[in-house]
């Protein structure tokens, strides 16, 4: 199998099976946003105690990309702690948008998401569930450095 197939069959399974759909009761910080290009819209909900991220859910709709990246995210953050999970951000932000070859990112199953680079239409699907978890990683300590 290629490495396309194989970034293919990543973000299919996510889109198909999401992990950490659904509400959060009691979030510390619900994100909702909406992509202007398409109308798609997400919620990210993040529950942190102290500085570490202990949960993360995301509710509604879009296109495959989108879920399938909301749906990888919710987990990658998932025992970070706010300044990791900033870390991570940034280096997503990067590789989604050509700046950071998927190799030298090292995102394991993230990198699924190099591939976007390509088209830049749906960089913006690619990073919809990210940009919210910047501004909740904002909201919970302050701005920051906006890496998104
Ligand atoms: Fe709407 Fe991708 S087309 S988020």
């Amino acid at each position: 199998m290629g490495l396309e197939d194989l970034y293919r069959d990543i973000l299919l399974d996510h889109y198909r099976s999401p992990r950490n759909r659904g509400p959060l009761e009691d979030a510390s910080v619900r994100i909702h946003l909406h992509n202007a290009l398409c109308g798609d819209e997400i919620e990210l909900a993040l529950k942190v105690q102290g500085d570490r991220i202990e949960q993360a859910r995301f509710s509604g709709r879009g296109c495959s990309i989108s879920q399938a990246s909301a749906s990888m995210l919710t987990e990658a953050v998932r025992g970070l702690t706010v300044e990791q999970a900033r870390e991570l951000l940034s280096r997503v932000a990067r590789m989604v948008r050509g700046e950071l070859p998927a190799e030298q990112a090292q995102l394991g199953e993230l990198e699924a998401l190099s591939g976007v680079s390509r088209f830049p239409v749906r960089v913006k699907c690619a990073l919809l569930a990210w940009e919210a978890l910047d501004k909740g990683l904002q909201q919970v300590e302050g701005p920051g450095p906006g890496a998104v």
